[in-house]
């Protein structure tokens, strides 16, 4: 008899659902929008409640009239964001972002108190960075000792999701990795830090294999999902990696979203000791990748089109782009936006544009910033390479990637062929993968890789002088990026 799986993502902007058939067609797909709070400069908040509104909302959408069984379900969701749950389960106040900056401080002295860097990085394989959960607790026990207080039990939020749907708290390994509250090599929690923090091992969700049977539906009722297994998914990254088939070494991925990312299957879990590249647990048994995050990919041209091109459309811009030449003729741009992670771990970055003359064009501004975005992915791309591990299999995705300028710009970039996945809808696809899995049902046929680019050498070789010059420029405005946040700090 066939049947579906329901795959969910929670992200940043929305929660999304697809309804995949078992040879992996997508039969229906739904969303709800997520508002982001901006309480203070630098600080990203949620409602974990409107996150279960809006996937109660997907789950009777994409449940209503369907014409075969569903057999499961599984969620993926934003990485490092952190619930606080009190001892009747609970949401307690908002859930502190990823993308929140507020923890400087608490990460400077985090990495201190455990003993520093090293430690640190032989201890979670990662070094304590502001997005990541470990500094949000140590700010919560600080600034809202109530709340701190009462918290019985924290929660990611796909992990939350699922505790509304079955009752039972879990996490499972690739999730767990962003914590810092995880020994990702060796795959238990640390005790170390839970004591520093005053936490007992209690207050955190019981560890689970991606993959495995969190329990059975229980919440909302909804007859043709009553009972039916929740699956314990993947944190996005791993999850998008998952549904686009990165899952052997070898295999490797981009994401062209609003934040952008090089994953890279690893075969050697080494740990990068310069910090800029993460070491996580993947949704597979026993595998590990290695991730560069740039944090404004399209967010960049977003960025750029929303305040000086409001009436150009995408096609239009890409269009211009075309219209200049690799170098954008002495144009370079440094998305910085809203600091960087891979590979400079600096919250003070801003973004430049540098070369400026009055001989320059819309078309060579729109190129840069192609050109910007491409340069500093291909700085993480080159980062995870040094650590052994190999990107050959490389896929691209995300909103991004449906730009032939920006596939052709990254192939001639990384030097490698590159490809889009059939079926392109990130974590939700993966999470209908791992769902599909757990239900005895094959996936063997749900990747299917088409419009392969490749790298044009000729192009290649014009880039390598501007690239040089990208990479210069960070280091030689990295001190006055220092300044320029001290100044803005005192100008309050
Ligand atoms: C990864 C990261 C982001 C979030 C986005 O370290 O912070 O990619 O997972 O949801």
């Amino acid at each position: 008899m066939p049947s579906a799986v329901i795959g969910l993502d929670a992200g940043t902007t929305s929660i999304k659902g697809l309804l995949v058939s078992s040879d992996g067609r997508i039969l229906k797909q739904a969303s709800s929008p997520l508002a982001l709070a901006t309480p203070h400069p630098g600080w990203a908040e949620q409602d974990p409640g409107a996150w279960w509104d809006g996937l109660q909302q997907i789950l009777r959408e994409l449940s209503a009239d369907s014409p075969i069984p569903i057999a499961a379900l599984s969620i993926s969701g934003q990485m490092h964001s952190l619930v606080m749950l009190d001892s009747k389960d609970r949401s307690i106040g908002p859930s502190i972002l990823w993308c929140d900056q507020r923890t400087g401080l608490e990460c400077i002295d985090l990495t201190r108190d455990y003993g520093g860097e090293d430690d640190v990085l032989a201890g979670f394989g990662n070094p304590i960075l502001t997005g990541f959960t470990a500094p949000k607790l140590l700010w919560l026990k600080r600034h809202e000792r109530e709340q701190f207080a009462r918290m019985a039990r924290l929660a990611l939020p796909k992990d939350f999701l699922a505790l509304r749907l079955t009752g039972r708290l879990a996490i499972e390994p690739s999730d767990a990795s962003g914590t810092l509250l995880y020994r990702v090599l060796e795959g238990i929690w640390d005790r170390r830090i839970l004591d520093y923090l005053g936490l007992a091992e209690s207050a955190l969700p019981d560890l689970v294999p991606s993959g495995s049977v969190i329990g059975p539906l229980v919440c909302p009722d909804i007859p043709s999902l009553r009972g039916i297994p929740v699956i314990a998914g993947g944190a996005d990254n791993a999850a998008a990696a998952y549904g686009c088939g990165v899952e052997k070494p070898g295999d490797a991925m981009v994401s062209l979203g609003t934040s952008g990312t090089v994953v890279g299957i690893t075969s050697s879990p080494v740990v990068d000791l310069t910090g800029a590249v993460h070491l996580f647990r993947h949704v597979t048994a026993d595998g590990f990748y290695h991730m560069a995050v740039i944090l404004s990919a399209t967010n960049s041209l977003d960025w750029f089109r929303q305040r000086f091109t409001p009436g150009l459309s995408l096609s239009q811009i890409e269009t211009l782009a075309e219209s200049s030449s690799p170098g954008s003729h002495g144009l370079l741009f440094l998305p910085y936006l809203n600091g960087e992670r891979t590979p400079h771990r600096d919250p003070d970055a801003r973004g430049v544009i540098f070369g400026l003359s009055s001989f320059h064009s819309q078309g060579d501004m729109m190129r840069s910033i192609h050109e910007g975005v491409v340069f500093a992915l291909r700085e993480g791309a080159e980062r995870i390479a040094s650590l052994g591990t190999p990107l050959d299999r490389l896929r691209v995705v995300g909103g991004g990637s449906r730009s032939l300028l920006w596939r052709q710009m990254l192939a001639d970039n990384l030097g490698k062929e590159i490809w889009t996945p059939r079926v392109d809808e990130g974590a939700a696809y993966g999470s209908a993968r791992l769902a599909a899995e757990a239900v005895g049902l094959n996936t063997n046929g749900w990747v299917q890789l088409v419009n392969r680019t490749e790298p044009d050498e000729r192009t290649a070789n014009l880039y390598r002088d501007w690239y040089r010059l990208y990479q210069d420029l960070y280091q030689s405005l990295r001190d006055r990026f220092k300044d320029l946040s001290q100044i803005l700090t005192r100008k309050g």
